[in-house]
């Protein structure tokens, strides 16, 4: 049995191997390996894509998928995060996730018997990250040989971003303002990784730094669902981190935009942006779908 918390859950071959069952779902591939059972979904945020996507994909796969709001479980406040890997874990067979504090999705896994799949905590987005990397090898051909940016917070999305890209051997660098970087352990982890792969991921304050001579150009939100408090500093803190036209002129010609959605546009990115032709945004969307599709057979298939 094995959880997906973590991008780093998979070693590299096996996040390769995912993401090239992804592609061949995206081409019309089938798979029954949820036959008869029991996906649970909780959620203690909202969701538009992963929701949809892992209902959607969890079906496909002939299984099916239970779906429990905030109101519903409250985890931690109605009942413990153990207690809820205990019940589901007797009535289910695997369970998505999605939370706050890192923590709570380790603490309901670890009392849980089933496969846990983290749908985003405060720490990792590792779904979003599968579905990242599918998007770049499609518009790339590979996943090396370019350089990717990411300009904004260094948050859930850009950490599980470090953690694949570096994965896969690829390059990337973040570019945020003091205060906002990676984690230190994150950053630590990726570099690591990055050193047995061939990749290279960097962290640097200059948003024109970071996207100097960038393929791939990727923002994020600058304030997370749980941080509206912050909002108004972040909006301030952030003030020459948003992607736009200006900052793109220092991108390669190619370059194509990124983003997990949803958007502020206006905020970290300038507003049409994300309906220009070399956004990839609605593509990266759905590739969640097919991500999800390729890990869940990968994690979950009985053969
Ligand atoms: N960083 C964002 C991602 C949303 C999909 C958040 O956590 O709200």
């Amino acid at each position: 049995m094995r959880n997906f918390l973590s991008v780093t859950d998979l070693i590299p071959d096996e996040i390769i191997s995912v993401v090239e069952r992804a592609s061949a779902f995206k081409q019309g591939a089938s798979s029954n390996a949820l036959a008869g059972k029991v996906g649970v979904m909780i959620f203690d945020k909202p969701s538009l894509r992963t929701k949809l996507s892992f209902d959607v994909g969890i079906g496909k796969l002939g299984g099916r998928a239970i779906y429990f709001s905030h109101e519903e479980i409250g985890m931690d406040f109605r009942e413990t995060a153990e207690d809820i890997g205990r019940v589901v874990s007797r009535m289910s067979d695997f369970a998505v996730v999605r939370t706050f504090d890192h923590s709570k999705v380790e603490r309901l896994s670890e009392a849980a018997s089933i496969t846990v799949i983290n749908a985003l905590t405060d720490g990792e987005h590792p779904c979003q990250a599968l579905a990242d990397l599918q998007t770049i090898r499609e518009v790339k051909g590979s996943y090396q040989g370019f350089k990717t940016a990411y300009v904004g917070d260094g948050n859930n999305v850009a950490a599980s971003l470090a953690l694949a890209v570096a994965s896969v051997g690829g390059s990337l660098t973040i570019g945020s303002p003091e205060g906002y970087q990676l984690p230190e352990d994150v950053l630590k982890k990726a570099q690591t990784i990055a050193s047995e792969t061939g990749g290279t991921i960097e962290q640097v304050t200059s948003p024109e730094a970071a996207v100097s001579d960038a393929s791939i150009v990727y923002t994020d939100v600058w304030t997370s669902m749980g941080q509206e408090a912050e909002s108004r500093v972040r909006k301030k803190d952030f003030v020459g981190f948003q992607v736009n036209p200006q900052l793109l002129e220092n991108a390669a010609p190619e370059v194509k935009i990124m983003h997990d959605l949803p958007a502020h546009p206006g905020e970290e990115v300038s507003v049409g942006l994300l309906d220009e032709p070399r956004s990839i945004v609605f593509d990266q969307a759905e590739n969640r779908l097919h991500a999800q599709m390729g890990l869940m057979d990968f994690l979950l298939s009985d053969g």
